[in-house]
């Protein structure tokens, strides 16, 4: 990640290799662009409508995405100028800094500097900008042997050195959870997660418990024992803990952390398989917001549970027909082994549960139903209770990370009734299938308030776009942040 710092220096005279400004769309110049161009004699407008957007057709109209570079000939203290468009006026909002921002810092790996003045007098810009600026900056280049440049400096006007620490501890904890899921899925299976996470977590001066099978065992984890039984890398139950001095509330988060899903003998297609080592990125995005929450040095206790198992075809993989007893006692009868997600997330919904947080939320790939419904860039909430959700859907508007209220519909719930456990698996249709799921999760969270993401659709970036590099997103990690901090401070 780049280091950000705030902008004391008026645009004109900042010294950088890259100024970026911003205009709205019909090329109207925000405050900084506008003195920019004075000093420029109107030099910047006028070849603004001359220059083809980067990557783009046609010329710079100031919509949303495009940029166009110009030198500055010496007339500023920068020696390039970069405009972003920001689209409609009165549309600009918080994300439309963020995502301008992401689309300057993908463009910007030629310059080592990057002075950015793009907020336009909107609230919370500057650390919007702050933001996106490192987010997009990323890119998982681990095994790359020709690495994309990134510029490794960035000042941004308008944001405090405050706002700009708050984002930077937003982004570098996403940008762990993208690298984890990133990295290849046999180089870290289940014990790698733990052990990784553990390492943060102690970092950063939280609890950490790894449950490995035997501990399992005892504790009657079976459906996570059991979805990792078909796999030579052993399923682990990830336990981390942030307790503050005088903490008020307690706040529970779950993530299903399959490190990888084949599908079991209920096996994938070879090309449903290709993306599937994002099958961890709820469990990494529990893991990367817990870490981060010290440094917000937010209020609230906060307990996560991550599941972490392959989902393999081995010699000792669970079998449709099996019964699992799951943590707490209810079984399920396994009829498919893809839906692994659900029986993993069993367990870690009763063991919360059990430890009666004042509100819990789980965070997971789950469904390619919801992929059907919402799309690649929305998840779903499934909750039981109205006040969860609308929090969630308050942080969800703030953070950018889109999210939409399904119903939990309790009419379906029969078709999820078996005749030789309390619940099986699958239904046997296609309908429905994000809220059925949903639907077998709420049988093991009794009253406690809980709210279910399923993230599968944003989860992953086929097609790099403004803060959005290719692979893993990352999505949840500053949506889960932005929840408790707003919560309880
Ligand atoms: N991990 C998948 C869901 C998924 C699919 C996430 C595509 C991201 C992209 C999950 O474990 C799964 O396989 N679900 C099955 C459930 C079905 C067997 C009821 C599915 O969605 O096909
Ligand atoms: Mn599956
Ligand atoms: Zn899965």
């Amino acid at each position: 990640m780049p280091t950000i710092e705030p902008g004391s220096t008026g645009s004109t005279v900042v010294q950088a290799d890259l100024l970026v400004v911003a205009a709205t769309k019909d090329n109207k110049l925000t405050h900084a662009a506008a003195q920019v161009d004075a000093a420029m004699d109107g030099t910047l407008l006028a070849h603004l409508a001359k220059t083809a957007p980067v990557g783009g057709s046609g010329v710079f109209e100031g919509k949303a995405g495009q940029v166009a570079i110009l030198p500055s000939f010496g007339r500023i203290g920068a020696g390039a100028v970069m405009v972003v468009g920001l689209g409609e006026a009165d549309d600009v909002d918080g994300e439309t800094v963020r995502r301008a921002a992401g689309v300057a810092a993908r463009l910007s790996g030629g310059f080592r500097s990057v002075a950015l003045d793009i907020g336009g007098g909107i609230d919370g810009a500057g650390r919007a900008a702050a933001e996106g600026f490192a987010l997009g900056a990323y890119s998982f280049d681990r095994y790359l042997s020709e690495k994309p440049k990134q510029p490794d400096h960035a000042t941004v006007t308008g944001a405090t050195e405050e706002e700009i620490r708050r984002a930077a501890v937003y982004c570098e904890a996403t940008i762990w959870a993208r690298d984890l899921v990133n990295e290849p899925p046999s180089d870290r299976g289940p014990q790698v997660v733990a052990d990784r996470a553990a390492g943060r977590a102690i970092e950063a001066g939280l609890k950490v418990e790894v449950f490995d099978e035997a501990a399992m065992a005892k504790e009657g984890m079976n459906g996570v024992l059991t979805v990792g039984k078909g796999s030579d890398s052993p399923p682990r139950f990830l336990v981390l803990t942030y307790e503050p001095e005088g903490a008020e509330g307690f706040l529970g988060l779950i993530g299903k952390g399959i490190t990888f899903d084949s599908g079991g003998l209920s096996i994938k297609t070879s090309e449903g398989m290709e993306t599937m080592k994002m099958d961890c990125s709820g469990g990494a995005a529990v893991i990367a917001a817990m870490t981060a929450l010290p440094a917000l040095a937010t209020k609230t206790r906060v307990v996560a549970a991550v599941a972490l198992a392959e989902n393999m075809s081995g010699g000792g993989a669970v079998k449709p027909g099996d019964i699992i007893r799951h943590y707490g006692g209810r079984t399920s009868e396994v009829l498919n082994t893809d839906a692994e997600g659900r029986l993993v997330l069993a367990d870690a919904l009763a063991w919360m549960a059990e430890r009666e947080p004042d509100a819990m939320v789980d965070v997971a790939t789950l469904t390619g139903a919801m992929r059907v419904a919402l799309g690649t860039k929305v998840a779903g909430v499934l909750t039981n209770r109205k006040d969860l959700c609308s929090e969630l859907l308050d942080a969800s508007a703030r953070t950018g990370e889109p999210l939409w209220a399904m119903p939990l519909v309790d009419d379906y719930r029969s078709m999820i009734s078996s005749p030789v456990a309390d619940v099986k698996n699958v239904s046997g249709t296609r309908y429905g299938g994000a809220i059925v799921a949903a639907l077998f999760l709420k049988d093991f969270v009794g009253d406690t308030p809980w709210a279910h993401l399923d993230i599968a659709g944003p989860a992953w970036v086929d097609k790099p776009e403004h803060y959005l590099s290719a692979g893993a997103s990352g999505y949840g990690t500053r949506l889960l942040l932005d929840w408790i901090t707003n919560r309880t401070g």
